[in-house]
């Protein structure tokens, strides 16, 4: 895949265009073909690339390292706790240092202003790997599952129940580029952040028209009624409080097998995982026929090395 400039960066899915999108997720179809063959591609041969956790992570860090092995790079990994980002070093002053190191920066942060500040002192590209306010390489792994599954093309009815949070607001930029119906419900104060991707949204008119086909509501039985893809995440997310209280509101809006009938009978479900089984998904669920998720979980290694190819390769 060429690129177009000379540093591009994955801070939200708003970076790539819908075309790049897909490019990515047929690229990543290819590594998955390739891998079970047993075959590697060494694009990334000579390269380094920092992968930065200031959160906990199994699959993100895992597949990434994978990737960049696989690619033939060699990884570095840093751990907030165990580097000086955790004692108050600036976003900026690191990202100078590690743009002498590495070829590229893997990050899971809070905040979207530290990864912007750090894509910005970068001279190498940077990649999200999960922040406060968007995850886009799971997503990435989540379309490329539903294009395997459910919808080569992509504009099959997409559901997403539960906690508004980086997973809802990543869904939507996806839907806002690619024009796919989306049904997103959520309760009342827990609600995606529409107005922050509103802002980020505004420098592309042709993703307004697709605003149309985005429903939100605080209603779970119509947030799944004859969907083909139904979603959910933890209530739950790194950082956030628990409380029982909470618990107690989001009880409607558990993914069990009475919501699941709502949906079409062929419905594929998805959780971007960790789960809490039993809170806001069942086992009869995550493990039922209609789960997908072991498939997604996989296809982020897949992805993960489209999207390493596409921005750290030169
Ligand atoms: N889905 C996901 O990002 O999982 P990890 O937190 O384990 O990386
Ligand atoms: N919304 C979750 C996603 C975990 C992969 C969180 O941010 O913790």
């Amino acid at each position: 895949m060429k690129k177009t400039a000379s540093k591009r960066d994955l801070l939200t899915l708003f970076d790539l265009t819908p075309n790049e999108l897909l490019k990515i997720l047929s690229r990543a179809a290819y590594y998955k073909k390739q891998r079970k063959q047993k075959k590697l591609s060494a694009y990334l041969k000579g390269k380094n690339v920092a992968l930065v956790f200031e959160k906990p992570s199994t699959r993100t860090k895992v597949s990434f390292d994978v990737a960049v092995n696989e690619l033939g790079g060699h990884s570095v990994s840093l751990q907030s706790d165990s580097s000086q980002l955790g004692r108050g070093e600036t976003y900026e002053d690191t990202a100078k240092v590690l743009s002498r190191y590495v070829q590229g920066i893997v990050i899971r942060t809070f905040g979207q202003e530290g990864l912007e500040e750090l894509a910005q002192a970068s001279s190498i590209p940077v990649i999200n790997a999960l922040s406060d306010f968007c995850h886009p390489c799971q997503v990435l792994a989540d379309l490329l599952t539903i294009q395997e599954h459910k919808d080569k093309k992509l504009q099959t009815t997409v559901s997403y129940i539960g906690d508004g949070n980086n997973m809802t607001n990543t869904w939507i930029m996806a839907a806002l580029m690619l024009g796919f119906p989306l049904k997103v419900a959520t309760p009342q104060g827990y609600e995606a952040q529409v107005d922050e991707i509103k802002k980020y949204a505004a420098k592309f008119p042709a993703y307004q028209k697709n605003w149309k086909n985005i429903t939100l509501s605080h209603d779970p039985e119509d947030g799944v009624k004859d969907v083909s893809v139904v979603n959910t995440d933890t209530w739950f997310s790194m950082g956030q409080e628990v409380s029982d209280e909470k618990r107690k509101l989001f009880e409607p809006f558990q993914l069990n097998a009475s919501l699941m009938k709502k949906a079409k009978k062929d419905a594929i479900v998805l959780h971007c995982l960790p789960a809490h089984r039993g809170e806001e998904v069942t086992d009869d669920v995550l493990d039922g026929p209609q789960s997908r998720i072991w498939d997604e979980a996989e296809n982020r290694l897949h992805v993960q090395k489209a999207v390493l190819e596409f921005l750290v390769r030169k």
